[in-house]
């Protein structure tokens, strides 16, 4: 995350979704972001200054008149000065409609006048209210002005009607704030990840699989994503939540996985391979179910499956090829071998056997070896963490 000491200043109308903000509020703190609260007087209908005063260890201002204590300047034009990050939310109709037409009858719309940091606008309202055409237009002509507004989810309503129109939610705002604060330093660049395993299928019941989670492979997609990529992450089954990339392939059997790679290979700049594909597939599958009547012993013929990383990589043009190495053990001299067996660009070797690391772990220990042999120890860290500090090392050493 990018939070640690940003400024955050966040807008709160008065919708009745106001009652999340003080989530996002403190998801912000946690990440180690300064927030301040702007709240109407609408607002303060649905939840209490003191709530946010307490979420976010700030004075709380509602009162374009009032003198605020801490500050010699006037508030609005204080706090507009003070913020990496302006975020309205919930944004109301009425709020969105003074922001479209330039309108700063009180402090959270004369602050938005005043504003010189990026701005992001989290809708939350009735269906109508959000298809009203007055509405559609303002959140259009407030886009046209390079403001991020954000969509909303479908759902039943507070009001009791089916439509779109229900705030993100807390933990979706921030993945937003985190993204639009980002330096989108791979902006122009294809990315393509591989993430989690395959599974090859025995009969229509059983099959063959590994540990690996996709958590890995994920974090890079999304960190690369949010740094402006054109993101295409190939995955096998997880469990999950589609992440936001610009094109999500889901497969299941190495096969599958080989043929997606093969024909997104060619227009890749970064290809990082973070799946385990299965290396065997069961040779005969059994289109029904195998009796256990079978016998008390079941043997299983396996074929070798196509060695991705290695077919792709004969094929590299220009393409910087990062792949991952899952050790048990003689973890370095395997992936040495690998790097130049396979001629990729950087090796990244797991060694499943640490703590804390390897499959289905959130945290991970990792070494990276690049092909000119320099190696570094990454230690444990979160791995949308460690995903960051991946991306910041192909960037230094290839691009
Ligand atoms: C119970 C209740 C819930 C409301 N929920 C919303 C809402 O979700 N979105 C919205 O745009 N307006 C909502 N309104 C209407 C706003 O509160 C009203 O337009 C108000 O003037 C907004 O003021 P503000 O933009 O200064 O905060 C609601 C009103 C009430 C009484």
């Amino acid at each position: 995350m990018e939070l640690k000491d940003k400024n955050i200043l966040l807008g709160v109308t008065g919708g009745i979704a106001a009652y999340k903000a003080p989530g996002i509020c403190s998801l912000l703190s946690k990440q180690g972001a300064n927030v301040k609260v702007i709240m109407t007087e609408a607002a303060q209908k649905f939840v209490s200054k003191l709530t946010f005063q307490t979420m976010s260890r700030n004075l709380v201002y509602t009162d374009m008149f009032e003198e605020y204590p801490q500050d010699a300047e006037v508030a609005h034009i204080q706090l507009a000065k003070w913020a990496d990050i302006f975020v309205i939310a919930p944004a109301s109709a009425n709020s969105i409609a003074k922001f479209a037409n330039g309108i700063g009858d009180n402090l959270l719309s004369a602050t938005f006048l005043a504003a010189r940091s990026k701005i992001m606008i989290v809708p939350a309202m009735n269906t109508f209210m959000l298809n009203n055409p007055a509405t559609k237009e303002n959140m259009q002509k407030l886009r046209n002005r390079g403001i991020e507004v954000l969509g909303t989810h479908f759902d039943l309503l507070a009001c009791n009607d089916v439509g779109s129109g229900k705030m993100l939610e807390p933990e979706e705002i921030v993945e937003e704030i985190d993204s639009l604060l980002r330096e989108k330093d791979l902006a122009g660049k294809n990315v393509l990840v591989t993430a989690g395993p395959t599974i090859e299928a025995i009969d229509p019941v059983r099959y063959l699989t590994n540990h690996s989670s996709g958590k890995m492979g994920y974090a890079l997609a999304e960190e690369a994503q949010k740094r402006g990529a054109n993101v295409t992450l190939i995955s096998g089954p997880t469990s999950l939540s589609r992440p936001k990339v610009s094109k999500f392939i889901s497969v299941i059997s190495s096969l599958d996985m080989y043929q997606a790679v093969t024909e997104h290979f060619i227009t890749a700049d970064i290809v990082v391979k973070a799946a385990a594909p299965a290396d065997y597939r069961p040779k005969e599958y059994h289109p029904q179910k195998i009796k256990k009547e079978t016998g008390d012993e079941f043997r299983i013929e396996l074929e070798r499956n196509p060695d991705i990383l290695k077919l792709v990589a004969a094929k590299k043009q220009d393409q910087i090829m990062v792949g991952f190495a899952a050790e048990s053990e003689n973890e370095l001299a395997n992936a040495m071998a690998k790097l130049t067996g396979k001629n990729l660009d950087m090796i990244i070797v797991n060694n499943i056997k640490a703590e804390n690391a390897g499959f289905q772990s959130d945290t991970n220990v990792v070494t990276t070896i690049d092909k000119h042999k320099n190696m570094e120890r990454i230690g444990e860290m979160p791995k949308t963490q460690l995903a960051k500090v991946i991306w910041d090392k192909i960037k230094r050493t290839f691009l």
